[in-house]
């Protein structure tokens, strides 16, 4: 587990915390905007910042269509007592990696809740499916939601009711976040609607989804924060980091796939470990309370990130609903144990008066509707395997928490295979998650080569096992690490698969796994034969939870591996397995005459790897995100300020550049490039024609009408105002799908900040050589509209908007103009 830095948290606690503190974020503002001042010489924020209250914590009416089943929930409510009701909002050890005891006196079996959003981690016989940033590389809404769907299925199978999955937060602000790639990509426009798809793939499994984590988790440095040497869990030497973040910015970037989320009805929220805006996230009023459950009509729960509860009272009316795992500090304590912000507190909380009986009761509808909705109170809903039980590292030996009966939770077959025919699909995904940085010379597709070498320590078997949570040197990298990773069953190698092609073709294969040999031999001594007709080199790039990328370059090495080999082999291809952003400066290189990045594709990296390399996968992924030429191209670093780095709320980050991350940075900045968001070749090419951009709705006004608030905000936002259309034709000889983007910029009158363009609809045609198709993209109010800081409302400018459709964020094919609202 990367979770040991944490865990160093002593166990003398202080267990009636009943107010804990007081945790408001205060304000002196007048408005309702969700802004801090941010004055010339930035200013350490003080605990509470300048986020502004929003009190009291709306209650759920289950209204969106969870009507029935909040009533169900409401019946349920009605026969707890005070301490059961305690029990239902507080985590508690047990065989999941959270859990809710059941309650048998009422038939409730508990909730089971598990990692993570590529696989389920606690479980043996359960598919490894590809990471978020690979699936983003799909740009496909069908292969996100059977994604969703798979794994869905695979959590029921092994009796979990919720998927800690999946994330948009990280959105990716700083590529070199350490979870970016557990995530999908920095555009909020791609991540918004991968984001809906999987959790409607999960849901539509019967499985809970988490969108996680609420909000500003844009680095994982000093997340948490750094605990007193003195023992107690509540009194901290610096807190953790604030991500302080403008109104605008919260609308337009960070809350933008939440928002997608809601409206796509996820049934909980994780609310993360840092600080927003000086306050902790999981007691900001203003985040929960008023943007979540206010602005965006989140009818579901609001679960803590493990540890990120930092008050009780505090926590509950600033809208919290779960405390996960139920105890005081990161990991490893129940409130049974020691002590809990929750738990027994909040039983004495309703009976002191401290906290309303309804704002508990609210906890608990909230919590119970979506178990009612997707029918996990049947008497069919699987138990949790007993397989996985053993596999729970996060509560520390068994002996520790085996005092509470969970035979109502737990039982069925043990070790149950869930992984049904899942690795087709995974080698599916991972193929159209594929990307084509470079092919000079055609020299992808392969034909036929009858020597081969293949280079790098991706190349071959992991030599440290299956579950690692530590950059290892030999081995194949298909997830990274911490809880968002997955538990291989088996693991196709680029190498294994190779292996089976070569022999198929009779071809002479070679190999080097070790880097520092290759990057320090004379490649030509180490050949066995003449050159071969083509040199694979494998490079990887580790990520984990709890770390921030230290570079962009790739580990081992990796560049030098490369410049060995392309020294002395003039077809050299590069295949790289990483979390995300890299950079490549050997991408010049003559030697070099193709370049893919396949990111963190699942248990099916070899066979696609060999897919796309001989032409049985035509690549279409696209890149969700921007390659530089230099690092130091990239704005936004992980953490702005760390103040004297001593004091208490030294740790910083001020997320000044608005919203110019990734692509609309280097737009605003005119930055060159070496691959742009949305680049990714094919073997085929592709033509765009015939523009049309109709409005669907007469007389459009600037302000949205003011409709009652729905899940997903005010429903006026999510009405198509315009049909953009176009034809895609595939103009080569070879049968493929292609992404045709639609990019949006604003007129002249939005206000400054305003990106230069944004990306606004996708579509995925597969096409057969010669064929045409026409593709059409629906744009939404919100997707024309500012948030308008003063008025509190998105606005469309007046003015001319531009209409751009292309195959990346620079190159574009067809465009237009409309004007939207009249002057
Ligand atoms: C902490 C991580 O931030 C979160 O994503 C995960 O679901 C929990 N731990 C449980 O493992």
């Amino acid at each position: 587990m990367a979770f040991t830095k944490h865990h160093a948290l002593a166990a003398s606690l202080l267990v009636s915390q009943i107010a804990g503190q007081s945790g408001f974020a205060t304000s002196d503002r007048s408005d309702d905007a969700f802004s801090f001042v941010q004055p010339a010489e930035w200013p350490i924020l003080g605990p509470y910042g300048n986020s502004p209250e929003v009190l009291p914590s709306p209650n759920t009416t289950g209204h969106g269509g969870w009507e029935d089943a909040f009533q169900r929930a409401q019946a349920f409510v009605d026969q707890l007592t005070v301490e059961e009701k305690a029990l239902m909002v507080t985590g508690a050890e047990g065989p999941c990696v959270g859990n809710i005891q059941p309650i048998e006196r009422l038939g409730f079996n508990g909730l089971c809740l598990q990692d993570g959003p590529l696989s389920i981690r606690y479980a043996d016989y359960a598919s490894v499916f590809s990471a978020g940033v690979s699936a983003a590389c799909t740009w496909d809404r069908d292969i996100l939601h059977e994604r969703g769907m798979a794994m869905g299925k695979e959590f029921k199978g092994k009796g979990a009711h919720v998927a800690l999955a999946p994330v948009c937060g990280a959105l990716g602000r700083s590529g070199y976040a350490g979870r970016n790639w557990e995530g999908f990509s920095p555009d909020q426009y791609l991540t918004g609607i991968a984001t809906a798809q999987t959790i409607m793939g999960f849901q539509d499994a019967g499985v809970q989804a988490t969108a996680k984590h609420y909000i500003g988790n844009e680095q994982e440095t000093q997340r948490n924060p750094t605990f007193a040497k003195n023992g107690s869990l509540t009194a901290k030497d610096q807190e953790a980091i604030s991500s302080n973040i403008d109104d605008r910015t919260m609308h337009e970037a960070y809350l933008w796939p939440f928002a997608n989320a809601v409206k796509a009805n996820v049934a909980s929220v994780m609310c993360s470990y840092q600080r927003l805006n000086g306050s902790y996230a999981c007691q900001n009023t203003k985040a929960q309370n008023g943007l979540l459950k206010g602005e965006l009509g989140f009818q579901g729960y609001i679960m803590s990130d493990w540890g990120a509860v930092h008050s009780g009272v505090a926590s509950m009316e600033g809208g919290l609903d779960m405390n996960m795992p139920g105890g005081l500090g990161s990991y490893g304590f129940t409130f049974k144990d020691a002590g809990s912000y929750f738990g027994g507190n909040v039983s004495a909380a309703i009976r002191n008066g401290s906290i309303p009986e309804s704002r508990v009761d609210d906890m608990i509808h909230r919590i119970m509707t979506p178990y009612y909705l997707f029918g996990q109170d049947k008497e069919n809903y699987p138990l949790v395997d007993p397989s996985s039980v053993p596999l729970n590292t996060n509560f520390g030996p068994r002996s520790q928490w085996d005092r509470q009966d969970w035979s109502a939770m737990v039982g069925g077959e043990s070790s149950r295979d869930v992984r049904s025919n899942h690795s087709a699909l995974i080698r599916k995904h991972a193929n159209a998650a594929t990307v084509l940085l470079k092919n000079a010379n055609n020299a992808l597709p392969l034909k036929a080569p009858r020597s081969i070498a293949i280079f790098g320590n991706d190349a071959g078997n992991p030599t440290e096992g299956f579950y690692n949570q530590d950059n290892y040197e030999f081995g194949n990298l298909v997830v990274g690490g911490g809880s968002g990773t997955g538990r291989l069953t088996y693991l196709d190698t680029p190498l294994d698969a190779l292996k089976r092609k070569a022999y198929e073709d009779g071809a002479l294969l070679q190999q080097w796994l070790n880097n520092t040999l290759i990057a320090e031999s004379d490649v030509t001594d180490l050949w066995i034969a003449p050159e071969p007709e083509v040199c694979i080199v494998m490079l990887k790039t580790w990520a984990e939870e709890a770390d921030d990328r230290e570079s962009l370059g790739f580990d081992w090495n990796g560049e030098a591996v490369v410049n060995s080999v392309a020294k002395a082999c003039g077809n050299t291809v590069v295949v790289t397995h990483s979390a995300g952003i890299n950079l490549y400066p050997f991408a010049d290189h003559p030697n070099v005459t193709a370049i893919i990045a396949a990111h963190y594709p699942g248990t099916e990296s070899g066979q696609s790897m060999i897919d796309t390399l001989y032409g049985i996968n035509n690549p279409s992924g696209k890149l969700p995100y921007t390659v530089a030429y230099d690092g130091d191209d990239y704005n936004a670093p992980p953490v702005t300020s760390v103040g004297n780095n001593t004091g208490q709320y030294a740790w910083q980050v001020y997320f000044e550049e608005g919203l110019e991350i990734d692509y609309r940075h280097f737009d605003a900045k005119n930055i060159d490039v070496r691959y742009e968001f949305g680049f990714g070749l094919s073997y085929s090419t592709f033509e765009l024609s015939d523009l049309s951009i109709e409005p669907v709705q007469t007389d459009i006004t600037s302000e949205p009408e003011d409709l009652p608030i729905a899940p997903g905000g005010n429903p006026a936002l999510w009405e198509t105002l315009y049909n953009v259309s176009a034809t895609v034709t595939n103009t080569g000889d070879r049968d493929g799908a292609q992404v045709a983007q639609l990019y949006v910029a604003f007129p002249d009158s939005a206000p400054e900040g305003t990106p230069v363009q944004q990306l606004r609809g996708f579509e995925k045609p597969y096409l057969c050589a010669g064929e045409s198709k026409q593709v059409s993209f629906e744009i939404m109010r919100r997707d024309l509209s500012y948030w308008d800081v003063v008025s509190q409302q998105w606005l469309i400018p007046e003015g001319e908007f531009k209409f751009s459709v292309g195959f990346s964020s620079r190159d574009f094919r067809v465009d237009g103009a409309a004007t939207v609202v009249d002057a």
